[in-house]
Parts: structure tokens; C-alpha cells; sequence
């Protein structure tokens, strides 16, 4: 069975989106993942189609109501196993270890909010995880759900190919990844760091792994200390003291 995403939107057109191109797009046309679209204003109330209604105890914006959510959450044939996560900007973030169990399992059903939210009360009664995807707002939960889609599509069987670039890059040992340099050796007075020329692969995997502990020590310091911690922590179950790492010996 292929892995299914099902998505809630008022903007069906949205998707796939960039998703049908690419690496994505050969997978979605290989049948290696589906992506069915449902619109919520078909369950929307009256002429109108009502979806959303203003939000008790006053304040701007509007919500999705608890009843047309259910609808539409109601209408969906997907497994019970199958994650629905709402996209929000209040949500938990969004971490590779979460896209990792998304990938892993039958697929995910998103649902993406327009306005200020949906009734908190649908999403308790369907247990939909909220998750966001960063520190910022976004007009809508489409594009975030096209991230997350994105992010879990490339981790299915056989969409990367055999490189190890699912193991090596940034986030898979808690490190961003060292910076990368290819052929002109030098352009434009730049000379490529000389260890990468040398062709010792120890040298360089220590340059490598040196590059990317200051580079994340400098942009990322809530995944140094954690990666920090989890040195000390590996270290001294190993029976390794900080001074013999730091002499080499
Ligand atoms: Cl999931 N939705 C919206 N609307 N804005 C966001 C977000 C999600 N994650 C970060 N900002």
C-alpha cells in the first residue's frame, strides 16, 4: 500500500503544488504516495457555505466551526491509525523525529486552517496533533502542510535513491552540516579549504566535523547545548573524561 496523504483545505488547488514536480512528483506518479485533496466548504451551513463563525468571548478573526470540521473529519476514509494533525502556529514544532514517525506509519490526514483556528473542541474529539512548522505566521496552513508533505515524502522507501545523504545531513546527529565546495578550485580569489584537496579522509572528516559544530554552535546555540549534553552523556557512560577528548588521547 502506497502512502496516503489526505488533506482538508478551503484551497483544493493548492496540492500537490511544488509537490507534483521532482523528486515528490516522480514518487506521486510512480504510486509511491497519493495525495487526495477534500474541500471543506463542501460540509459548510447554508447558502453561503458557511465554514466559520465569529469567536465566543469576542477578539479578531474568525473560526472554523466545531461542526463543519467534524463533518469533514467525519468524511474521511482514512485508517484510525492514521495521524490527523492540524496546522497551526500554536502547534508543537514540527521535528524531523515527528516527520520520521509520519513517514514510517500508513500516511497522515492534515488539516489546514484559514482564519485565526478551528473550535478546540473538534480537535479533541478526533485527537488531532497541532503542529507548526516555525516561528512565524503564514497566511494559511496549506503552505505548512506542503512542508510538512514535502519533509516525509523524500523519507519513503526507494524516493531517494541509495545515497547517504538520508543519514549525513543536518539534524541527523543533532548537528547542522558542514559547508560543501566543488569544482572551480579557486573562483574569484576563493580558494577551497586545502584539507578537502588533500585527499586524507580522516583530515577530512575531522574538518568536517569541526566545521560543523562551529557552525551550529554560532547559529543554531538550542542545538549545540542539547548536542552538548548528549556528548557528556554518551561520554560517560563510555568511561571518557572531557580531558582526554580535548588532548586526543
Ligand atoms: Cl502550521 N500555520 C500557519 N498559518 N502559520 C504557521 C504555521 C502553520 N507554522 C508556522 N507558522
Amino acid at each position: 500500500m502506497s502512502w496516503q496523504a489526505t488533506v482538508l483545505t478551503l484551497f483544493p488547488e493548492m496540492f500537490p503544488g511544488p509537490l507534483g514536480l521532482s523528486l515528490a512528483g516522480r514518487a506521486l506518479d510512480g504510486g509511491v504516495w497519493s495525495c487526495a485533496t477534500h474541500d471543506l466548504r463542501q460540509h459548510g451551513l447554508g447558502r453561503h457555505r458557511a465554514v466559520d463563525d465569529t469567536p465566543f468571548g469576542g477578539g479578531a478573526g474568525m473560526v472554523i466551526r466545531a461542526d463543519v470540521a467534524d463533518a469533514a473529519l467525519s468524511a474521511i476514509d482514512a485508517p484510525r491509525d492514521m495521524p490527523r494533525v492540524f496546522l497551526t502556529p500554536r502547534g508543537y514544532p514540527l521535528r524531523q523525529k515527528d516527520v520520521s514517525r509520519y513517514a514510517q506509519g500508513p500516511g497522515v490526514v492534515l488539516m489546514c486552517g484559514r482564519f485565526e483556528g478551528v473550535d478546540e473542541r473538534v480537535l479533541k474529539a478526533h485527537s488531532v496533533e497541532q503542529v507548526s512548522i516555525g516561528d512565524y505566521v503564514l497566511s494559511g496552513g496549506e503552505t505548512a502542510a506542503l512542508v510538512l508533505l514535502d519533509a516525509c515524502v523524500r523519507l519513503l522507501p526507494g524516493v531517494m535513491g541509495s545515497d547517504a545523504s538520508g543519514i549525513e545531513e543536518s539534524f541527523s546527529d543533532g548537528l547542522l552540516e558542514y559547508p560543501h565546495y566543488t569544482r572551480p578550485a579557486t573562483w574569484q580569489g576563493q580558494d577551497v579549504p586545502e584539507v578537502l584537496l588533500s585527499g586524507n579522509h580522516a583530515a577530512i572528516a575531522a574538518w568536517r566535523q569541526k566545521q560543523a559544530e562551529e557552525i551550529t554552535r554560532e547559529r543554531r546555540p538550542d542545538l549545540w547545548s542539547a548536542w552538548l549534553a548528549r556528548r557528556e552523556k554518551n561520554e560517560a557512560a563510555a568511561g571518557v573524561s572531557g580531558k582526554v577528548r580535548q588532548t586526543g588521547v
